[in-house]
């Protein structure tokens, strides 16, 4: 293959890379990100660029030929999920054995398919979690510079009240007063002034229209609108796109070579590329980083990565569940699909619960309110090198979901009795099921912060080698993590820039 040298080359173009990335850029240094996914900005005979929730596409999933979405029925019946042609769409489902894993896949990362809920965690848990680094720091500088770098903004208060769109939430915070739980509005990347536009027909619809896990067409603050923009505004960072890096290596000069596929939509291999870099920082999601690093030390390529990397991993505590309300307790046929609160009851010392209220945005009542619990789990997982498929296999059971099932039900049944509801059982597939405790959006861990890495996401073992994703965060933040992801990346891109990159 063809052979080339850069001096910074990023893996991924989520929040860690592209945070990572311009910040390389602003500091004159040329960058390479390398993204396995596509560019999503050309529409397709549709004129759309991403496809609806409702009637999805090949523009959907990444290389299925099914459509696998996260509630996979509806009265038990298979209604949701559509045959489909095996393409580089923008949402896979990474399974594991006992777990599976939503990741988005393109220019962005999961900003081009996540529900763009933007929470800075609960202090004292962000310092339980990550009792080395400077707390005072991360709330007075980085979490405000990744706020405003990310557009985070908030949903004016009179239109929710009044809007049909978020009746579902409304009749939820309701139901939770009843229990005496408290509600909590939660800030949004998505542009809730253009959201207000749409529900008064003078712009295209998006939010309103279904749209969100297999991306937005409009109004959506994506990582490609904000920092991956800036970043190439520094006329520093380039990014090649559908290139899948394989694996890391190191030359005796201590210079990385990554092995690189470059594939086609239709998932073929069009050229292998070798790219050398002096400075390597691993953006791939907690995934796709803990894979790489995972592979690199079991074959043999990096032999002294510690026993750490691969540790550390966790859903964040996830667990999906629907109610179902009294037939009186509509929640709406039309729902924004952004979410805009969610029921905290962080500090309940027995169960501590984040529960953002999800949208069920089906076109019709369904009477379903909708929930993502965050819970506090403190089983943790291990990904182990697989010789045979070449693949990090996830070590972890189902019944390490246990405590947060448990922590859910107490939230959940409490919601119930206080207004005799039930819950849903059809939404999970074929089965009886309440609580989805087999697949997560959060995936977090893998590489944790000053256990395979240093303090500031530098590998350990090794020099200029780096970390600067969701990897790091040991398994659980209490919250919707990629404020935290941006935040800490902005935080380690600063230190490692003045120390390292320029130093040298
Ligand atoms: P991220 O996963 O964003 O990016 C990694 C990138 O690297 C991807 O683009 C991937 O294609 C690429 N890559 C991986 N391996 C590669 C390789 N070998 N070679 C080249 N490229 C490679 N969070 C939140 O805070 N609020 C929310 O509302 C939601 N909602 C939500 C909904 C859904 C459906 C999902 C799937 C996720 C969420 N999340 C969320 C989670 C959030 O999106 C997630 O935590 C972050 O995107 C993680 O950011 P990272 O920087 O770690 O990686």
């Amino acid at each position: 293959g063809s052979g080339s040298f850069v001096p910074a080359v990023v893996i991924g173009t989520g929040y860690g890379a592209a945070v990572s990335a311009l910040r390389l850029g602003e500091a004159g240094i040329p960058t390479l990100m390398l993204e396995m996914g596509q560019l999503w900005n050309k529409p397709a005979d549709d004129g759309n660029v991403f496809c609806g929730m409702l009637k999805p596409d090949r523009r959907s999933s990444w290389f299925k030929s099914r459509t696998e979405a996260p509630l996979g029925s509806f009265l038990w019946l298979d209604v949701i999920n559509r045959d489909i042609d095996p393409y580089a769409g923008v949402l896979d489902k990474v399974h594991f054995d006992q777990m599976s894993v939503y990741v988005g896949r393109g220019v962005g990362g999961g900003s081009l398919v996540n529900g763009g809920m933007a929470v800075v965690p609960k202090r004292s848990y962000f310092e339980e979690v990550l009792p080395r680094v400077d707390a005072a720091e991360m709330y007075d500088r980085y979490f405000p510079r990744a706020n405003s770098m990310l557009k985070v903004n908030h949903i004016d208060k009179g239109w929710f009240e009044e809007t049909e769109w978020y009746k579902f939430a409304r009749v939820s915070r309701e139901q939770a007063g009843k229990a005496g739980l408290s509600t909590t509005f939660v800030p949004n990347v998505y542009d809730f002034d253009y959201m207000r536009r749409e529900a008064n027909g003078e712009s295209p619809k998006s939010a309103l229209a279904t749209e969100v896990i297999y991306g937005n067409n409009h109004g959506k603050q994506s990582l490609d609108k904000t920092y991956l923009a800036a970043a190439l505004g520094t006329g520093k960072v380039t990014i090649e796109t559908l290139h899948q890096v394989k694996a890391i290596h190191q030359q005796p000069d201590g210079s990385y070579v990554l092995s690189v596929d470059q594939i086609d939509t239709a998932g073929q291999t069009v050229a292998h590329k070798e790219i050398a870099c002096r400075h390597l920082f691993l953006g791939a999601g907690s995934l796709g980083s803990t894979e790489l690093l995972v592979r690199a030390r079991d074959t043999g390529a990096l032999p002294d990565l510690n026993a750490e990397v691969g540790a550390g991993w966790g859903p964040n505590g996830n667990i999906m569940t629907g109610r179902a309300n009294h037939v009186w307790n509509t929640t709406g046929a039309h729902q924004s699909s952004i979410p805009a609160l969610g029921i905290d009851d962080w500090d309940n010392p027995a169960a501590p619960v984040f529960a953002e209220i999800a949208p069920m945005p089906a076109g019709l009542e369904t009477w379903v309110s909708l929930y993502l619990a965050i819970t506090k789990n403190p089983e943790r997982g291990t990904f182990v090198y697989d010789k045979a498929t070449d693949r990090a296999a996830l070590r972890w059971t189902r019944d390490q979901n246990t405590p947060a099932v448990n922590a859910a039900k107490s939230l959940f049944d409490r919601i119930n009795k206080a207004n005799t509801t039930m819950y849903r059982y059809d939404l999970f597939g074929p089965q009886l099921k309440n609580f989805s405790d087999d697949f997560c959006y959060h995936p977090l861990g893998g590489c944790v912060l000053g256990k395979a890495t240093d303090g500031y996401g530098r590998v350990a073992g090794y020099r200029n080698l780096y970390v600067t994703d969701g990897a790091l965060i040991p398994g659980s933040i209490g919250v919707n993590p990629f404020v935290t992801i941006t935040a800490l990346a902005e935080r380690n891109i600063e230190r490692i820039i003045a120390e390292d990159v320029k130093a040298a």
